[in-house]
């Protein structure tokens, strides 16, 4: 399969809400930039501590598209009533690097859409797509240490906690602990 933006990979309802999941494409760049703002907003454990303009949301979904296009990403935008409502994905390097067939793991959904099983359908999906077009057997990923959510979304998802790097994030005043955590395909 080739992964071309706007590709649709599935379309499923989640607590009424009928979503897409598929490629991400350049007219989705105001969606994206409402999608990531409302998680700094709500001061998520998410690495953007600003809110970014519609110029940087569109540099990122260029860069995005492109790597999707090298092979070196695989991304799948939620979409509920034409906004974005999660973002899933993965990934890797190079495409003929030591460590090609890792994929490093990002998972967000929006407020309103949680506990649906969002998060968790659209990452297997991601998954799939990687092991069959990649031939990925490892996927990483890391999450901030009181961020309860992601730690059970992770364990669900099969990923299993290696270790923690002591103070790799900071949050208002305090330091707080990334776990770092992987899943054998
Ligand atoms: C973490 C996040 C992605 C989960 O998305 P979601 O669509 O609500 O997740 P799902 O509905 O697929 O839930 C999967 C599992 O995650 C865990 N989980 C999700 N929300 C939870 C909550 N509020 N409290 C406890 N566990 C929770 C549960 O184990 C859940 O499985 P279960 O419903 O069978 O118990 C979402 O809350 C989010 O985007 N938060 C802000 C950004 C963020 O933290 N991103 C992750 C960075 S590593």
């Amino acid at each position: 399969m080739k992964f071309e933006p706007g590709l649709v990979i599935s379309i499923k309802e989640f607590g009424g809400n009928r979503i897409t999941f598929r490629f991400p494409k350049a007219g989705d760049a105001p969606s994206a930039m409402r999608y990531i703002n409302g998680l700094v907003d709500e001061e998520a454990r998410v690495l953007l501590r600003e809110k970014i303009t519609l110029v940087e949301e569109k540099k990122w979904l260029k860069r995005t598209i492109s790597s999707i296009l090298e092979g070196k990403a695989i991304t799948l935008v939620a979409v509920c009533d034409g906004e974005i409502c999660g973002i899933a994905g993965v990934d890797r390097r190079g495409v003929d690097t030591a460590d090609s067939h890792v994929a490093s793991y990002h998972v967000g959904v929006s407020r309103g859409f949680r506990r649906l099983g969002v998060a968790s359908y659209a990452s297997r999906l991601v998954f799939d797509l990687a092991k069959k077009a990649w031939k990925t057997k490892v996927v990483k990923s890391s999450y901030v240490a009181d961020n309860i959510k992601s730690a059970r979304l992770h364990r669900k998802l099969g990923f299993k906690v290696v270790g923690r790097i002591p103070k790799a994030t900071k949050y208002g005043n305090r330091f707080i602990d990334e776990v770092i955590c992987y899943k054998e395909m």
